[in-house]
């Protein structure tokens, strides 16, 4: 019979169809396609009535059963693909569990900051707490209060990026020393770490734009061998073994006796080269007793209290700790470079 046989290709169209459908939408269509009102299977249904008597039991039957057949594949398609997981525009994705998994990229911290965060556990076990100041600064807190005045030759030493106004960038972090004796009173036992200016050519070793950490201690007959203790202790904790240093005189107008404190270039062992200028030493800190009028300008009373300040370059502490070669690769910012750490 000519109509039976239809059915039954149809049914198998459908079959083949439901099977090969790989999106919810697709289902959908091939719901309206084979069971909607435009279907076949519903004009065979709504022409039963036209057919000859003997025939509409066997039609009827037939056509129901491949209307249940497909309701029922559908049906099962669209769970099987309910299962399955769908990208954002509804195609289907294939889990390969044994693919490797796609590595997220995530930031870390710069090593000055390392490091800087490093000098301050080391400075806080030792009891010294941690200040700030800003980086735009007035000439008082500068130079003034260090004792520095305005026709002081110290003045060429750092030279200095003034901004309209009249203030400046500061120059060096030892203008938190003012601020803090301003604040609180001794005992005193505080590090400052910050970024500093200076307009200068930059070469291997020098930045115009670099990081210090300040360190001032006050207290009742505070003397060198405080400061020397303490700074043996800091590279002792820093360096995980003993560090060839040397103090030599410095002159720094705010401290008296003053000093400058080198370490071996580690970058070359201590024969030479680009960063050490040759000398097999690198400048590492300039360090002293803070001078009688820097206490006095801070209102401590020099007669009573004593306390000595340094003021470490960080940049070149990571430079020795990493074998760095060239102070200009940190703010170069290639990934290349920043990712090995
Ligand atoms: C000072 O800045 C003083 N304020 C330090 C000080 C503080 C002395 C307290 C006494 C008491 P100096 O200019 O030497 O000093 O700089 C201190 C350190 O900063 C140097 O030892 C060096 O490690 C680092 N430094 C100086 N200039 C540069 C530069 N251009 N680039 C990178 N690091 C620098």
């Amino acid at each position: 019979m000519e109509i039976l046989a239809r059915l039954d290709a149809f049914l198998k169209e459908a079959e083949t169809g439901i099977k090969h459908a790989d999106s919810l939408k697709a289902t959908e269509e091939l719901r309206v396609k084979y069971l909607g009102r435009k279907s076949e299977i519903t004009s065979i249904l709504k022409r039963l009535g036209t057919l000859a008597p003997e025939l509409r039991p066997n039609v009827g039957k037939a056509a129901n059963e491949v209307k249940i057949k497909i309701e029922a594949l559908l049906r099962d398609r669209i769970e099987e693909l309910s299962n399955e997981i769908f990208d954002g525009i509804g195609r289907r994705e294939r889990i390969d569990i044994t693919e490797p998994g796609i590595k997220k990229e995530t930031g870390h911290l710069h090593p000055i900051t390392r490091m800087s965060m490093e000098i301050e556990d080391i400075f806080t076990s030792m009891g010294f707490t941690i200040a700030t100041g800003p980086e735009v600064e007035l000439d008082y807190y500068n130079f003034e209060a260090l004792n520095i005045p305005p026709d002081h030759p110290a003045r060429d030493i750092q030279d200095t990026i003034w901004t309209v106004e009249g203030s400046l960038l500061r120059t060096h972090t030892s203008c938190v020393q003012i601020r803090t004796m301003e604040k609180f009173k001794p005992p005193i036992r505080v590090i400052a770490p910050g970024r500093v200016f200076r307009y200068e050519e930059t070469d291997a070793s020098h930045e115009h734009t670099f990081y210090q950490i300040e360190g001032l201690m006050i207290d009742k007959n505070i003397s060198v061998s405080n400061l020397i203790a303490v700074m043996k202790t800091m590279l002792r904790a820093v360096f995980r073994h003993d560090v060839k240093v040397r103090l030599r005189p410095g002159y720094f107008p705010f401290v008296e006796p003053g000093f400058e404190l080198d370490i071996t270039c580690l970058i070359c062992g201590g024969t030479g080269c680009p960063v050490c200028k040759g000398s097999g030493w690198v400048e590492f800190l300039g360090c002293g007793l803070v001078h009688p009028n820097v206490l006095r300008m801070g209102g401590i009373d020099p007669d009573q209290y004593s306390g000595f300040a340094f003021g470490m370059g960080l940049d070149r502490l990571v430079m020795i700790r990493y074998g760095i070669d060239d102070i200009r690769l940190f703010h170069k910012g290639d990934l290349r470079f920043l990712e090995q750490f």
